[in-house]
Protein backbone atom coordinates (compact mmCIF):
# COMPACT_ATOMS: atom_id res chain seq x y z
CA UNK A 1 0.00 0.00 0.00
CA UNK A 2 1.16 3.25 -0.74
CA UNK A 3 2.17 6.25 1.43
CA UNK A 4 1.43 8.89 0.02
CA UNK A 5 -2.49 9.63 -0.36
CA UNK A 6 -3.30 8.75 3.34
CA UNK A 7 -0.06 11.10 4.27
CA UNK A 8 -0.58 13.87 2.29
CA UNK A 9 -4.46 13.89 3.72
CA UNK A 10 -3.54 13.42 6.99
CA UNK A 11 -1.05 16.28 6.99
CA UNK A 12 -3.51 18.73 5.56
CA UNK A 13 -6.14 18.03 8.45
CA UNK A 14 -4.20 16.99 11.57
CA UNK A 15 -0.31 18.16 10.41
CA UNK A 16 1.60 21.11 11.49
CA UNK A 17 0.78 24.46 9.49
CA UNK A 18 1.61 27.34 11.99
CA UNK A 19 5.46 27.34 12.57
CA UNK A 20 6.93 30.50 11.15
CA UNK A 21 9.05 28.53 8.42
CA UNK A 22 5.72 27.34 6.93
CA UNK A 23 4.31 30.95 5.63
CA UNK A 24 6.63 31.33 3.06
CA UNK A 25 8.61 29.99 -0.20
CA UNK A 26 11.26 32.03 0.21
CA UNK A 27 14.43 29.80 -0.11
CA UNK A 28 16.51 31.78 2.34
CA UNK A 29 13.68 31.85 5.31
CA UNK A 30 13.62 27.63 4.51
CA UNK A 31 16.91 27.00 4.03
CA UNK A 32 17.99 28.78 7.63
CA UNK A 33 15.21 26.63 9.17
CA UNK A 34 16.24 23.44 8.11
CA UNK A 35 19.75 23.91 9.09
CA UNK A 36 18.62 25.14 12.33
CA UNK A 37 16.17 22.20 12.62
CA UNK A 38 18.76 19.29 12.05
CA UNK A 39 19.19 18.08 15.34
CA UNK A 40 17.51 20.26 17.54
CA UNK A 41 13.32 20.72 18.19
CA UNK A 42 11.10 22.67 16.62
CA UNK A 43 10.55 24.51 20.21
CA UNK A 44 14.28 25.16 20.86
CA UNK A 45 14.72 26.52 17.35
CA UNK A 46 12.07 29.51 16.91
CA UNK A 47 13.15 31.81 19.10
CA UNK A 48 16.64 31.76 17.56
CA UNK A 49 15.19 31.59 14.00
CA UNK A 50 13.01 34.39 14.64
CA UNK A 51 16.05 36.70 16.54
CA UNK A 52 18.13 35.49 13.22
CA UNK A 53 15.85 37.06 10.74
CA UNK A 54 15.71 40.55 12.41
CA UNK A 55 19.63 40.54 12.39
CA UNK A 56 19.93 38.97 9.46
CA UNK A 57 17.12 39.40 7.02
CA UNK A 58 18.09 38.08 3.88
CA UNK A 59 20.96 36.31 2.27
CA UNK A 60 23.02 39.40 1.14
CA UNK A 61 23.11 40.83 4.73
CA UNK A 62 24.29 37.39 6.18
CA UNK A 63 26.78 36.72 3.71
CA UNK A 64 28.41 40.11 4.14
CA UNK A 65 28.17 39.90 8.37
CA UNK A 66 30.93 39.72 10.41
CA UNK A 67 31.94 35.86 11.66
CA UNK A 68 31.75 36.51 14.98
CA UNK A 69 28.25 37.66 14.86
CA UNK A 70 26.75 34.87 13.43
CA UNK A 71 28.23 32.92 16.08
CA UNK A 72 26.78 35.12 18.64
CA UNK A 73 23.44 34.68 16.84
CA UNK A 74 23.94 30.54 17.02
CA UNK A 75 25.38 30.61 20.59
CA UNK A 76 23.23 28.21 22.81
CA UNK A 77 21.84 25.87 19.09
CA UNK A 78 24.78 24.02 19.06
CA UNK A 79 26.72 21.71 16.93
CA UNK A 80 28.59 25.30 15.61
CA UNK A 81 29.53 23.93 12.37
CA UNK A 82 26.18 24.33 11.16
CA UNK A 83 26.76 28.23 11.96
CA UNK A 84 30.18 27.95 9.93
CA UNK A 85 28.81 26.96 6.83
CA UNK A 86 25.70 28.70 6.89
CA UNK A 87 27.56 31.58 6.67
CA UNK A 88 30.22 30.29 4.05
CA UNK A 89 26.87 29.08 2.51
CA UNK A 90 25.55 32.39 1.77
CA UNK A 91 28.34 33.65 0.54
CA UNK A 92 28.84 30.86 -1.85
CA UNK A 93 25.18 31.89 -2.96
CA UNK A 94 26.41 35.88 -3.07
CA UNK A 95 29.31 34.60 -5.34
CA UNK A 96 28.52 31.71 -7.31
CA UNK A 97 24.63 32.23 -7.75
CA UNK A 98 24.15 35.94 -8.16
CA UNK A 99 22.44 35.76 -4.73
CA UNK A 100 19.72 34.06 -5.82
CA UNK A 101 19.41 29.82 -4.68
CA UNK A 102 20.09 26.83 -6.89
CA UNK A 103 16.78 26.66 -8.06
CA UNK A 104 16.73 22.55 -7.33
CA UNK A 105 17.86 20.00 -4.93
CA UNK A 106 21.05 18.92 -7.24
CA UNK A 107 22.32 22.41 -7.15
CA UNK A 108 21.36 22.71 -3.64
CA UNK A 109 23.39 19.98 -2.63
CA UNK A 110 26.51 21.30 -3.72
CA UNK A 111 26.54 24.14 -0.81
CA UNK A 112 28.44 23.93 2.43
CA UNK A 113 25.83 22.50 5.01
CA UNK A 114 23.18 21.29 2.80
CA UNK A 115 22.96 17.34 2.33
CA UNK A 116 20.85 15.40 0.39
CA UNK A 117 17.98 15.46 2.16
CA UNK A 118 18.29 19.24 3.10
CA UNK A 119 18.48 20.03 -0.36
CA UNK A 120 15.30 17.86 -1.13
CA UNK A 121 13.14 19.63 1.89
CA UNK A 122 14.26 22.84 0.52
CA UNK A 123 13.42 21.97 -3.30
CA UNK A 124 10.16 20.21 -1.93
CA UNK A 125 8.87 23.33 -0.21
CA UNK A 126 10.29 26.32 -2.09
CA UNK A 127 9.94 24.80 -5.75
CA UNK A 128 7.21 21.47 -5.59
CA UNK A 129 10.25 19.75 -6.75
CA UNK A 130 9.57 15.80 -6.62
CA UNK A 131 12.58 14.85 -4.50
CA UNK A 132 12.94 12.72 -1.43
CA UNK A 133 13.98 13.25 2.06
CA UNK A 134 15.43 11.53 4.41
CA UNK A 135 16.29 12.88 7.89
CA UNK A 136 16.20 10.55 11.07
CA UNK A 137 12.02 10.80 11.27
CA UNK A 138 11.74 9.62 8.39
CA UNK A 139 14.11 6.73 8.32
CA UNK A 140 12.67 5.93 11.63
CA UNK A 141 8.77 6.49 9.72
CA UNK A 142 10.07 4.03 6.90
CA UNK A 143 12.36 1.48 8.88
CA UNK A 144 8.91 1.02 10.74
CA UNK A 145 5.92 0.76 7.54
CA UNK A 146 8.56 -1.44 5.81
CA UNK A 147 9.52 -3.19 8.85
CA UNK A 148 13.11 -2.88 7.90
CA UNK A 149 16.00 -4.70 10.54
CA UNK A 150 19.54 -3.65 10.33
CA UNK A 151 21.34 0.04 12.07
CA UNK A 152 19.77 2.41 9.62
CA UNK A 153 22.53 4.52 10.18
CA UNK A 154 24.78 1.97 8.04
CA UNK A 155 25.40 2.97 4.48
CA UNK A 156 23.40 -0.68 3.35
CA UNK A 157 20.46 0.01 5.00
CA UNK A 158 20.78 4.24 4.66
CA UNK A 159 20.77 3.13 0.93
CA UNK A 160 17.37 0.87 1.27
CA UNK A 161 15.42 3.75 2.76
CA UNK A 162 16.93 6.11 0.41
CA UNK A 163 14.92 3.50 -2.51
CA UNK A 164 11.57 3.48 -0.69
CA UNK A 165 11.92 6.98 0.42
CA UNK A 166 11.81 7.48 -3.67
CA UNK A 167 9.63 5.12 -4.35
CA UNK A 168 7.23 6.18 -2.29
CA UNK A 169 6.75 10.16 -3.66
CA UNK A 170 3.33 10.96 -5.04
CA UNK A 171 3.30 10.80 -8.61
CA UNK A 172 4.55 13.23 -11.52
CA UNK A 173 1.02 12.79 -12.76
CA UNK A 174 -0.72 13.56 -9.45
CA UNK A 175 1.50 16.58 -8.76
CA UNK A 176 0.42 18.27 -12.13
CA UNK A 177 -2.61 17.97 -11.01
CA UNK A 178 -2.06 19.04 -7.14
CA UNK A 179 1.22 20.96 -7.16
CA UNK A 180 1.57 21.42 -3.18
CA UNK A 181 1.10 17.85 -2.53
CA UNK A 182 4.87 17.59 -2.24
CA UNK A 183 4.82 20.56 0.41
CA UNK A 184 2.49 18.12 1.96
CA UNK A 185 3.86 15.11 1.95
CA UNK A 186 7.33 16.26 2.69
CA UNK A 187 5.90 18.48 5.45
CA UNK A 188 3.59 15.05 6.45
CA UNK A 189 6.76 12.37 6.97
CA UNK A 190 8.38 15.17 9.44
CA UNK A 191 5.42 15.76 11.12
CA UNK A 192 4.45 12.46 11.70
CA UNK A 193 7.75 11.01 12.78
CA UNK A 194 7.90 14.19 15.16
CA UNK A 195 4.46 13.94 16.72
CA UNK A 196 3.24 9.97 16.01
CA UNK A 197 5.79 7.87 14.92
CA UNK A 198 7.91 8.75 17.57
CA UNK A 199 10.99 6.86 18.94
CA UNK A 200 9.30 5.19 22.48
CA UNK A 201 5.24 5.35 22.63
CA UNK A 202 4.56 5.27 19.04
CA UNK A 203 0.77 6.69 18.97
CA UNK A 204 -0.14 3.99 16.26
CA UNK A 205 -3.81 3.99 17.12
CA UNK A 206 -3.92 7.76 15.68
CA UNK A 207 -1.97 7.30 12.58
CA UNK A 208 -2.68 6.88 8.90
CA UNK A 209 -0.68 4.64 8.03
CA UNK A 210 -1.25 1.69 10.45
CA UNK A 211 -3.08 -0.38 7.97
CA UNK A 212 -0.30 -0.62 5.91
CA UNK A 213 2.51 -0.48 8.42
CA UNK A 214 4.11 -3.99 8.70
CA UNK A 215 6.19 -3.29 12.19
CA UNK A 216 2.50 -2.23 13.30
CA UNK A 217 0.92 -5.79 11.66
CA UNK A 218 3.85 -7.76 13.46
CA UNK A 219 3.82 -6.07 16.60
CA UNK A 220 7.37 -4.49 15.95
CA UNK A 221 7.00 -0.55 16.64
CA UNK A 222 8.56 -0.81 20.00
CA UNK A 223 11.53 -2.63 18.45
CA UNK A 224 12.04 -0.78 15.11
CA UNK A 225 14.22 1.07 13.93
CA UNK A 226 17.23 -0.98 15.86
CA UNK A 227 18.75 1.02 17.75
CA UNK A 228 21.98 2.37 17.07
CA UNK A 229 25.26 0.56 17.92
CA UNK A 230 26.60 2.55 20.88
CA UNK A 231 29.97 3.58 20.26
CA UNK A 232 32.33 4.30 23.79
CA UNK A 233 32.59 8.12 23.55
CA UNK A 234 36.10 9.29 24.19
CA UNK A 235 36.30 10.96 28.06
CA UNK A 236 38.15 13.88 28.15
CA UNK A 237 38.99 16.61 31.13
CA UNK A 238 39.19 20.08 31.32
CA UNK A 239 39.89 22.72 33.85
CA UNK A 240 37.66 25.63 33.85
CA UNK A 241 39.19 29.00 35.43
CA UNK A 242 36.24 31.63 36.53
CA UNK A 243 38.67 34.54 37.79
CA UNK A 244 36.37 37.47 38.37
CA UNK A 245 37.43 41.19 40.08
CA UNK A 246 34.76 44.07 40.94
CA UNK A 247 32.08 42.54 38.75
CA UNK A 248 34.16 41.11 35.68
CA UNK A 249 34.91 38.07 34.77
CA UNK A 250 37.77 37.25 32.96
CA UNK A 251 36.36 35.17 29.29
CA UNK A 252 38.54 33.93 26.46
CA UNK A 253 37.53 33.45 23.00
CA UNK A 254 37.65 30.25 21.34
CA UNK A 255 39.45 30.01 17.77
CA UNK A 256 37.19 30.02 14.82
CA UNK A 257 37.71 26.36 14.34
CA UNK A 258 36.94 23.29 16.38
CA UNK A 259 34.41 23.08 19.06
CA UNK A 260 32.47 26.43 20.17
CA UNK A 261 34.58 28.27 17.75
CA UNK A 262 35.02 31.63 17.66
CA UNK A 263 32.48 31.78 21.16
CA UNK A 264 33.13 33.57 24.45
CA UNK A 265 34.09 30.84 27.21
CA UNK A 266 36.28 30.34 30.28
CA UNK A 267 40.11 30.05 30.12
CA UNK A 268 41.02 26.43 30.34
CA UNK A 269 43.64 24.40 31.58
CA UNK A 270 44.47 20.87 31.31
CA UNK A 271 47.21 18.18 30.44
CA UNK A 272 47.85 18.56 34.62
CA UNK A 273 48.11 21.94 35.28
CA UNK A 274 46.73 22.82 38.32
CA UNK A 275 44.42 26.15 38.72
CA UNK A 276 47.42 27.94 40.27
CA UNK A 277 49.76 27.39 36.98
CA UNK A 278 46.54 28.14 34.60
CA UNK A 279 46.56 31.73 36.16
CA UNK A 280 50.04 32.02 36.52
CA UNK A 281 50.07 31.07 32.26
CA UNK A 282 47.34 34.09 32.23
CA UNK A 283 49.57 36.45 34.36
CA UNK A 284 46.52 36.74 36.98
CA UNK A 285 46.98 37.12 40.37
CA UNK A 286 44.45 35.38 42.92
CA UNK A 287 43.67 35.44 46.19
CA UNK A 288 41.07 32.91 46.72
CA UNK A 289 40.40 30.08 45.08
CA UNK A 290 37.41 27.36 45.24
CA UNK A 291 37.35 24.31 43.65
CA UNK A 292 33.10 23.85 42.63
CA UNK A 293 31.41 20.69 41.71
CA UNK A 294 32.52 18.84 38.05
CA UNK A 295 29.92 18.63 35.21
CA UNK A 296 29.41 16.50 32.20
CA UNK A 297 29.01 17.84 28.67
CA UNK A 298 29.12 15.81 26.05
CA UNK A 299 29.42 16.14 22.37
CA UNK A 300 29.12 13.96 19.13
CA UNK A 301 32.11 12.87 19.91
CA UNK A 302 33.45 12.60 23.22
CA UNK A 303 32.43 13.38 26.76
CA UNK A 304 34.03 16.51 28.44
CA UNK A 305 34.48 16.47 32.00
CA UNK A 306 34.53 19.95 33.31
CA UNK A 307 35.94 20.99 36.57
CA UNK A 308 35.41 24.58 37.21
CA UNK A 309 37.46 26.44 39.86
CA UNK A 310 36.79 29.79 41.14
CA UNK A 311 38.80 32.44 41.62
CA UNK A 312 38.91 36.10 43.10
CA UNK A 313 41.35 38.18 41.49
CA UNK A 314 43.86 41.03 43.11
CA UNK A 315 43.51 42.99 40.45
CA UNK A 316 42.45 43.11 36.49
CA UNK A 317 46.47 42.53 35.37
CA UNK A 318 46.58 39.88 32.67
CA UNK A 319 49.79 38.66 31.18
CA UNK A 320 50.24 40.58 27.65
CA UNK A 321 50.12 37.83 24.74
CA UNK A 322 52.91 35.58 24.52
CA UNK A 323 52.99 32.26 22.59
CA UNK A 324 50.79 30.35 24.96
CA UNK A 325 48.28 33.04 25.24
CA UNK A 326 47.61 34.25 21.88
CA UNK A 327 43.76 34.19 22.69
CA UNK A 328 41.90 37.06 22.99
CA UNK A 329 41.52 37.55 26.67
CA UNK A 330 38.91 40.20 28.34
CA UNK A 331 37.33 41.17 31.63
CA UNK A 332 34.04 41.15 30.56
CA UNK A 333 31.73 43.21 33.03
CA UNK A 334 28.68 41.16 34.80
CA UNK A 335 26.20 43.38 32.98
CA UNK A 336 27.59 42.12 29.47
CA UNK A 337 27.99 38.77 29.66
CA UNK A 338 24.53 38.07 28.21
CA UNK A 339 25.49 40.10 24.81
CA UNK A 340 28.33 37.69 24.32
CA UNK A 341 28.09 34.62 22.52
CA UNK A 342 29.08 31.33 24.85
CA UNK A 343 28.67 27.61 24.61
CA UNK A 344 25.41 26.68 26.92
CA UNK A 345 27.19 24.91 29.79
CA UNK A 346 29.18 27.85 30.04
CA UNK A 347 26.33 30.16 30.08
CA UNK A 348 24.80 27.73 32.28
CA UNK A 349 27.92 27.52 34.80
CA UNK A 350 28.00 31.63 35.07
CA UNK A 351 23.64 31.75 35.40
CA UNK A 352 24.34 29.94 38.27
CA UNK A 353 26.96 31.27 39.94
CA UNK A 354 25.66 34.69 39.27
CA UNK A 355 22.33 33.69 40.63
CA UNK A 356 23.53 32.64 43.97
CA UNK A 357 25.83 36.14 43.66
CA UNK A 358 29.58 34.37 43.97
CA UNK A 359 30.59 36.22 41.17
CA UNK A 360 32.19 39.49 42.88
N1 LIG B 1 12.42 19.30 11.01
C1 LIG B 1 13.12 19.50 9.90
N2 LIG B 1 12.44 20.26 9.03
C2 LIG B 1 11.27 20.58 9.62
C3 LIG B 1 10.15 21.34 9.23
N3 LIG B 1 10.09 21.94 8.06
N4 LIG B 1 9.12 21.43 10.10
C4 LIG B 1 9.19 20.81 11.29
N5 LIG B 1 10.21 20.08 11.71
C5 LIG B 1 11.25 19.96 10.88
Amino acid sequence: MKIATPLVAWQRTHGRHGLPWQQTRDPYRVWLSEIMLQQTQVTAVIPYYQKFLIRFPDVARLACAPSQEVMAHWAGLGYYARARNLHACAQRVMQDWGGDFPPDAQGLATLPGIGPSTAAAIAAFCYGERSAILDGNVKRVLARYFAIDGDPTTRAIEQTLWQLARNELPTAARLRRDPMMMTAHTQGLMDLGATVCTRSRAQCTQCPLKKGCAAFAQGRVEELPWPRAKKKLPERSTGMLIACHRGKVLLQQRPDTGIWGGLWSLPEFDGGLSAKAGCDQLGVTVSKMQQLSAFLHVFTHYRLTIEPVLAHASSTRIAAANESNTKQTEWVPLSQLSARGMPAPVRKLLDGLLADQLLG
